[in-house]
């Protein structure tokens, strides 16, 4: 964090001191809400969880160098910073450091699908050029984002946040602790509809983004996606449109699939037409990589560099597409980080797009958060099994069955196991040279253990 002592950060927060001569105190290490991850100079973020009290943990994390706590309780024996509603402070105080910076830009990335992946992609395009904080794995949410904002230090230069959100307003929390600069919004999914109510509140919700943006910005939305499309009228920042349809402003045409469904497209839109490539496995990251081109670009990053970064990207954040090659000639997909409608079609239609000499095996679990519609959501996704030409489905778990029987009914050969010692031991005995599994559940519902476990059990199996 920008160094700052007790006395500002009380100042920014409207909080009381406690011992109130603590004031030249000074935090110069990492904020964290997590009482391991304290390291000399830091400042300990104390919440009281549903089932655990941060203040518990503050002694823990002064063992190991916080020099302060931010908390709603005197902590005895360490200098507090005390407030009425943690949550908020730490907010106030994110965005005061946010203010300290000097030549900050922010870009923020909201949707229903994809921000991690976009999120890790911009990093990897931004990180080698300046000093940039990029949010581990998915900070994305009231207290994911102020822990991402806090890293930033004096130099900083670029902060990629990540915003997620499952109900109205939440969008909009987050842009006054993060001011982007830049907005991309991916795509208005089923994702946490239970919460929201309906798509359209999800569409109000994401669109809150683009609201913030200052004239000088830009919003780079969806043109394939008409809610997305849509927000550009919401927006005081210049639009650009991304997509594959003929309204983007920025256009992918020609898109082609390697046999492990690998993609590569002609970029149109930003001088001569170019071929791209991308290292990411999934059609989907099409559309990530043109939302992630736009904002670099209007950043001032250099064609080529972005370009090169695509060809070479990895996979950052666990589980997401990750394509693990055994040794006994099986490729595991392990997608199963997190599932909705949508991503469960976007990793189906990948395993579609890859070549297989023996079977395309899809190992599904339930799909959480989806409210009333969960069962036809199901359905859904077992129709989409047999669309694209699943070979043998394996659903896992109570709530996945309903997968089961519509992809049945639609012809395709399924199992249903009750939990996953029951899929490893089933995946261990019919999977065979030349097939391909894909697992993909919630996060809940643990399958991106399974898969780490039929990884590990190869022992001689190899990321590809
Ligand atoms: N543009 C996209 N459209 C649909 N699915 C996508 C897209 N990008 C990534 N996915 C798939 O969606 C899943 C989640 O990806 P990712 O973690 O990047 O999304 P997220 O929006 O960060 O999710 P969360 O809300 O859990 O943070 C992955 O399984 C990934 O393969
Ligand atoms: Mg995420």
């Amino acid at each position: 964090m920008i160094t700052m002592t007790l006395r500002q950060i009380a100042d920014a927060v409207g909080g009381r001191l406690e011992p109130a001569d603590a004031g030249d105190v000074r935090v110069d290490g990492a904020v964290i809400s997590d009482s391991r991850l304290a390291e000399p100079g830091s400042l300990y973020v104390a919440r009281v969880g549903e089932f655990a009290d941060g203040h518990d943990f503050a002694s823990a994390a002064a063992e190991s160098g916080a020099v302060a706590t931010l908390g709603s309780r005197a902590i005895e024996g360490m200098p507090t910073v005390v407030v009425d509603d943690v949550q908020t402070a730490f907010g106030v105080l994110a965005r005061a450091v946010v203010d300290r910076a000097d030549d900050l830009r922010i870009v923020g990335i909201t949707g229903s699908s994809g921000k991690t992946s976009t999120k890790d992609l911009l990093g990897q395009v931004l990180s080698p050029l300046a000093d940039s904080v990029v949010p581990e794995g998915s900070f994305n949410s009231e207290m994911g984002v102020p822990l991402t904002v806090c890293r930033v230090s004096t130099g900083t230069r670029y902060l990629v946040a990540e915003m997620g959100a499952d109900g109205v307003g939440h969008i909009a929390y987050l842009t006054r602790i993060a001011p982007p600069h830049v907005g991309i919004v991916l795509n208005v999914g089923r994702a946490h509809v239970g919460e929201f109510g309906s798509v359209e509140a999800i569409a109000q919700t994401k669109g809150e983004l683009v609201e913030a943006l200052p004239a000088d910005g830009l919003a780079v939305l969806n043109a394939d996606d008409p809610r997305v499309a849509a927000m550009k009228s919401r927006s005081m920042a210049p639009v650009l449109l991304v997509g594959t349809g003929e309204h983007a402003d920025l256009r992918a045409v020609d898109i082609e699939l390697d046999d492990k469904s690998r993609a590569s497209y002609t970029l149109v839109g930003d001088g001569e037409p170019r071929r791209i490539w991308l290292g990411l496995f999934g059609v989907h990251h099409v559309g990530n990589s043109l939302a992630v081109y736009a904002a670099a670009r209007h950043l001032g990053v250099d064609a080529d560099h972005i370009v090169s970064v695509f060809e070479n990207a990895a996979a950052v954040s666990r589980w997401r597409m990750e394509v693990h090659e055994l040794g006994n000639g099986v490729t595991i997909v392990n997608d199963a980080y997190n599932a909705n409608p949508d991503s469960m079609a976007a990793a189906l239609r990948a395993l579609s797009t890859m070549t297989a000499c023996g079977r395309k095996v899809a190992v599904l679990g339930q799909m959480l958060e989806l409210g009333e519609s969960s069962a036809e959501e199901h359905a859904g996704v077992g129709r989409k099994a047999a669309e694209f030409g699943v070979d043998l489905l394996i659903t896992v778990g109570a709530g996945a069955d309903a997968i089961g029987s519509a992809a049945q009914a639609a012809g395709v050969e399924c199992k249903h196991v009750d939990d996953v010692d029951a899929a490893f031991r089933l995946l261990t005995g019919t999977l065979k040279p030349g097939d391909i599994a894909l697992l993909k559940s919630s996060r809940d519902c643990g399958l991106r253990y399974l898969g780490d476990r039929l990884v590990d059990t190869d022992g001689k199996g190899a990321r590809a």
